[in-house]
Formats: structure tokens, sequence, C-alpha cells
């Protein structure tokens, strides 16, 4: 288990970005499906790669009882896997296995992000949920 580090939502303050593509971390951050802890927008992200390499970046905190993907999670059949229960959420986020054999519930579901990867650049769109970003825009790019 990694240890205990300050979060970023710890803060407690979330301000206002303009929506736009943003660089949060560079290629070499993400070497695999072990999800790794990424702090952006004042909020605690991880992210991963897919077995196709794609990253993907989600929140930091499991809908179950709140436990960290950071703290051991993967991509493990193209499914974020949490380590504590082992739900897994598909890449549009939503809960599509329960081990234990408990009924998903219909509202368990994780956030996904628009994410690219340029030039050596993970870049994250920041933007409304359900906002289709331009997948051309330059970073900070505010049309
Ligand atoms: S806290 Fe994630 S599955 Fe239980």
């Amino acid at each position: 288990m990694a240890p205990y580090r300050a979060r970023v939502s710890d803060a407690g303050y979330v301000p206002p970005f303009p929506k736009g593509w943003y660089v949060v971390a560079g290629s070499d951050e993400v070497p695999g499906p072990e999800l790794v802890a990424l702090g952006a927008f004042g909020r605690d992200l991880v992210m991963g790669r897919d077995a196709a390499g794609e990253v993907r970046v989600t929140q930091d905190l499991c809908p179950h009882v709140g436990g960290l993907f950071s703290q051991g999670g993967r991509i493990t059949d193209d499914c974020i896997v949490c380590p504590f229960h082992g739900w897994k959420f598909a890449a549009d986020g939503a809960c599509i296995e329960v081990p234990a054999g408990d009924s998903i519930p219909e509202r368990a579901r994780v956030r996904m992000w628009k994410v690219r990867e340029r030039d050596g650049c993970i870049e994250v769109f920041h933007g409304r949920r359900g906002q289709v970003p331009d997948p051309d825009a330059e970073v900070f790019d505010r049309r």
C-alpha cells in the first residue's frame, strides 16, 4: 500500500478553471495499468493505461465506501478495478461488476475525464460534464 500523501482536495477550495485542454503529466509518468495519483483542477485524480496503451483518468475515490484508487488500483480487462473490494468500472465510468455478488447499484459510477496524449504529454479536458471537446484545440485554447 502506498504511503499517505497530502491530497489536493485537502485544501477544501476548488478554483474555477476555464474550459480547455490542460497538460497534467508527462507520458513517462503513466507507465502501465497501475493507477498513479494525479492532482489537477483542485481534485485528486488517478491515471493509468488500458490494454491498448490509452491513458484513462478518473477520480481518486471509489463510490462504494470511499477507497482510494491510488492505493493499489489498476486497469484490468479494460476496467478500473478498486483495490479494496474489487468493484470494476468500464471506460464510460459505469460500474459493471461487484465481485461480492451483490447487485450493482444503479448510480455507481466514476467520472471519466477526456484524455489525449501528444508530444510526450498527457492532456485532460476540463469542462462541464458531457461537454464534447474539440480534439484539435490547442492547450489553453479558450474558445
Ligand atoms: S471501496 Fe472500492 S470497491 Fe469497496
